[in-house]
């Protein structure tokens, strides 16, 4: 079974999809780490995420060998992401990393923004989790706090507002919800609940299946 799991920054995919993974037995993929991964090859060599051609070319050989965690999570790389992930050679030099993972034995769930309409989009279940700007700004403001980065609920809703702009608006696989998708808006859940209400979907999808 492949289940694509897409949506904005902050709507809870990561956890969703983390929770799916274990639920069904089913290796996880978050393809945002890739795009992430980029930028932070970049940002750590002083090159500029805005030059195309190098962004490519560390794509096609990316390695996420030696990078923490903690280094991706940050604003800045985030940031950097978002702008390498509007990068069409970019985009196509990750497409085969995502599209073999999914179409291991078995299946897999891939959480990101395109994994429903384009890197899997005969996934057997796809999900799209979304909740308001302002619960999304304040779960990664709380989420940046704990990595030590201080940052005003304000600017964080600009930062959040502006990367749903750049994601949803690039020509190349922007952030949409696919025809088939199934809506998830986590706004006021708790983790238990959106977790919760993603299995049920994902159950009745099944159901409605077999
Ligand atoms: O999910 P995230 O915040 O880690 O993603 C970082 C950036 O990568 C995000 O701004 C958009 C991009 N991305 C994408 O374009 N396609 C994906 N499948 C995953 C992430």
């Amino acid at each position: 079974m492949i289940i694509a799991v897409d949506g904005p920054l902050a709507a809870g995919k990561g956890t969703i999809s983390k929770a799916l993974a274990e639920f069904y037995g089913l290796p996880h993929m978050d393809t945002g780490k890739l795009y992430r991964g980029v930028a932070y090859r970049l940002l750590s060599t002083g090159l500029s995420p805005q030059d195309a051609e190098t962004a490519a070319k560390v794509a096609r050989s990316l390695s996420m060998d030696g990078i923490e965690d903690a280094d991706l999570r940050t604003a800045q790389v985030g940031a950097a992401a978002s702008v390498v992930a509007a990068n069409q050679a970019v985009r196509q030099a990750l497409f085969d990393l995502q599209r073999n993972f999914a179409l291991q034995a078995g299946g897999a769930v891939l959480d990101g923004r395109d994994i429903g309409t384009v890197v899997c989009p005969e996934a057997d279940v796809k999900l799209y989790v979304s909740a308001s700007p302002e619960e999304r700004a304040r779960r990664r403001q709380t989420e940046l706090e704990a990595l030590g980065e201080v940052i005003s609920f304000e600017a964080m809703l600009a930062q959040t507002l502006e990367r749903d702009a750049r994601d949803s608006g690039r020509a190349d696989a922007p952030l949409r919800p696919a025809e088939d998708s199934h809506l998830l808006d986590t706004t006021g859940l708790s983790i238990e609940a959106a977790v919760d209400k993603a299995r049920l979907i994902v159950e009745q999808v099944r159901l409605a299946k077999s």
